[in-house]
């Protein structure tokens, strides 16, 4: 399994990717530039103390990848899909990007489609198995790798299997995975970010999340 994480440079995917390479996957940062792909992978090798991680540019990390994830400012959501479609046929896709009002990231400002979920879903077609995960684990809490992190991780998709493969990649992650179903829920879960944004911001923490109850297991 070779997971490359688009965007991976920024705040949200280094803790992913050195969470997965502590699990024993192998993980691609991917960036617009190799350069600064190649360079923070070698910043988070750095932090595990062995060398997990590769840095690629995003078509390249694409290419080489069985899941692929997306970490990017919803700005740029449709503009890096449109730069690895080619490369994404028959694979899982995990979209984490929330489409924020720019002038208030307490709220949510959905694009036609729906969610990005739903707008990947729709640049991609049906051969891409698009699901929605991590939207409601901050980066910070995501980084710190010794720590238990205490909410859900909320998935939801059109394709059951590919939903199963990464509630499977959340458990190997050590966070707790909950199926939330269909992709027309990715509202929902994108609009969580927001609200929970806003109960930082209010509480002055950098890391609330959400826990699901009343579910078996
Ligand atoms: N940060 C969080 O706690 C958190 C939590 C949940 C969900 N999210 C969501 O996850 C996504 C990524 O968040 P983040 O905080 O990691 O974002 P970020 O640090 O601002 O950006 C991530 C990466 O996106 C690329 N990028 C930035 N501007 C771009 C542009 N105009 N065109 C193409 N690529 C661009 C950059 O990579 P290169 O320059 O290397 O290409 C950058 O390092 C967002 O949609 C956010 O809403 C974030």
């Amino acid at each position: 399994m070779i997971i490359s994480i688009l965007g991976g440079t920024g705040d949200q995917g280094p803790g992913m990717a050195m969470r997965w390479a502590k699990a024993g996957i192998d993980v691609i940062i991917g960036s617009r530039q190799q350069e600064k792909a190649q360079g923070v992978a070698a910043e988070l090798n750095q932090v595990l103390g062995q060398d997990l991680i590769k840095g690629m540019a995003n078509p390249e990390a694409a290419a080489a990848a069985d899941v692929v994830a997306l970490t990017v400012p919803f700005s740029a959501h449709q503009a890096t899909i449109e730069s690895v479609q080619e490369h994404l046929g028959g694979k899982v896709f995990i979209d984490v990007c929330v489409p924020l009002d720019p002038d208030n990231p307490r709220k949510m400002q959905p694009p036609a489609a729906g969610s990005a979920t739903e707008e990947a879903q729709a640049l991609l077609g049906d051969t891409v198995k698009v699901v929605a995960a991590f939207q409601n684990v901050s980066a910070s809490e995501l980084r710190e790798l010794e720590h238990d992190i205490d909410c859900d991780v909320l998935i939801c998709g059109n394709d059951r299997g590919a939903r199963q493969t990464v509630m499977d990649l959340v458990k190997q992650m050590g966070l707790h995975p909950v199926d939330a179903g269909l992709a027309y829920n990715a509202n929902v879960i994108e609009s969580l970010t927001a609200l929970l944004i806003g109960l930082n911001i209010r509480n002055k923490v950098k890391g609330s999340g959400v826990r699901i109850t009343g579910l078996p297991g």
